[in-house]
């Protein structure tokens, strides 16, 4: 891999800023001090005296510019590949790419979206395991090298249609601490490693690292520190086989959300440690990682309205208007699990949300055991049971913060709903200070 491309520093403009690689033509600027919340406000007005009900996002850069700077100050030898998976928003791939990141790819379309952004081959690792053969093709043709595999066949397939790729082993690893386990998937068990190997030398391809993935939403740092010697293993055992094995790549799995009892900072300290002990600095091995949820969670910001209730009196003989226990309300709001919020069925690192209500409310307002679902006519589209709330009415709105994790990509049109749509805010400061992204 190209030296000038692992090291921490931002890709800066000439004029020191970030607007060129940035259009302003879909960012607002926050300036004047105006904050995510003012523009939230200001945009929910702005829908509310047209009586427009429309759904959004607001994506905030500044948020993914402070996880990168937290991620190069606690990580400084790990270089991140995001995973683009995760959100392939572009202002969110155009300001990673600011940031000179590079970008761990799925697929053909995310390969062509990343190049499509200005980002350079030698930026991208084709981190799939089993890849469809026209998708390797493609690689091959726009000189992205970088790919994983676990398997014979893969390598059968990757000495057809890319006998110059430079391989990675993916290995499986003990994800049990993790919230989304990918290992019963993906990934070479130790013993076949051996074999492996033995193939890809038969089929004269070149085998330059190891990669793994604890599994997403990871909750024990001891899963890097076990996996980390495991990969150590392997590239003793390529080695003695004659590869020139330099590359490790940790994959993905960190959580930054500040309500979770393990901080980033914790496996930050664990993973250096482990990396200083099986792969120190003069190995002369290149490291990287392929986060998605870390860098995207907390950027963005759902607003959604509602837009049907009903109240459900359990008990037909209550007259009492307030505080009556066994009064539900009802709200539909305009997403659920088939949209945004698909979260909640799909992904066991994010499996409720607490939604919130925009317009402020006294605290002495009456409360009441309000259930909300989203708009379609599943019963399965449950957003929220059982929380106490003021009452709402139609056409007020609700907040979910931490959206931006594997949620504008999975959405459906089920039931005809439209998708949210997103706006883009970042404030002057990050817009002008181009500095600020350099280590
Ligand atoms: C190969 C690979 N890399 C990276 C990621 C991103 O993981 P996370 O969002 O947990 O960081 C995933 C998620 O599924 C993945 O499959």
């Amino acid at each position: 891999m190209d030296d000038n491309n692992t090291t921490n520093h931002a890709q800066l403009t000439p004029n020191g800023s970030v607007m060129h690689v940035l259009s302003s033509d879909d960012i607002e600027i926050l300036d004047d001090g105006k904050t995510v919340r003012d523009f939230i406000d200001s945009k929910i007005e702005e829908l509310g005296s047209a009586s427009n009900e429309e759904l959004f996002y607001v994506a905030n850069l500044d948020s993914i510019v402070e996880r990168h700077l937290r991620w190069i100050s606690n990580l400084p030898r790990v270089k991140p590949f995001y995973a683009v998976k995760c959100n392939n928003t572009p202002a969110v791939i155009r300001m990673l790419s600011a940031l000179d990141t590079g970008f761990d790819c799925a697929s053909k379309a995310e390969i062509e979206l990343v190049l499509s952004h200005g980002v350079t081959p030698n930026r991208i690792i084709y981190a799939h395991p089993a890849k469809p053969l026209s998708h390797i093709r493609y690689a091959c043709t726009h000189g992205v090298d970088l790919m994983t595999f676990d398997s014979k066949d893969e390598l059968v397939k990757i000495s057809r249609h890319h006998a110059q790729a430079k391989l990675v082993l993916r290995i499986a690893v003990d994800d049990s601490e993790s919230l989304v386990r990918l290992s019963s998937k993906f990934g070479a068990r130790l013993v076949s490693v051996g074999g492996l190997l033995e193939h890809a030398r038969k089929l004269e391809l070149e085998v330059i690292g190891v990669s793994f993935h604890v599994g997403s939403g990871c909750t024990g740092s001891l899963a890097f520190k076990r996996a980390i010697a495991d990969a150590r293993n392997v590239f003793d055992v390529a080695n003695s086989a004659g590869f020139q094995m330099s590359l490790l790549d940790i994959g993905g799995g960190f959580f930054a959300r500040e309500d979770f009892h393990v901080k980033f900072e914790e496996f930050s300290d664990v993973i250096n440690e482990s990396l200083d002990k099986f792969f120190p600095p003069d190995s002369g091995v290149t490291i990287i990682a392929e986060p998605g949820r870390y860098y995207m969670e907390s950027a963005f910001t759902l607003a959604v309205n509602v837009i049907a209730k009903r109240v459900d009196d359990m008990d037909e003989h209550c007259n009492d208007e307030e505080n009556h226990p066994d009064r539900v309300m009802m709200y539909y709001i305009n997403d659920g699990v088939y949209g945004s919020l698909n979260c909640l069925v799909n992904d066991p690192a994010h499996s409720s949300v607490e939604p919130y209500l925009h317009k402020a409310v006294v605290d002495s307002e009456p409360k009441y055991r309000s259930v909300i679902w989203g708009p379609t006519c599943n019963s399965f589209d449950k957003v929220s049971d059982g929380c106490w709330m003021p009452e709402l009415q139609v056409g007020d709105w609700l907040l979910i913060d931490n959206m931006g994790a594997y949620s504008t990509c999975l959405t459906t049109d089920f039931n005809g709903f439209e998708k949210a749509h997103i706006y883009i805010v970042v404030s002057a400061k990050t817009w002008h200070a181009g500095n600020l992204f350099c280590t």
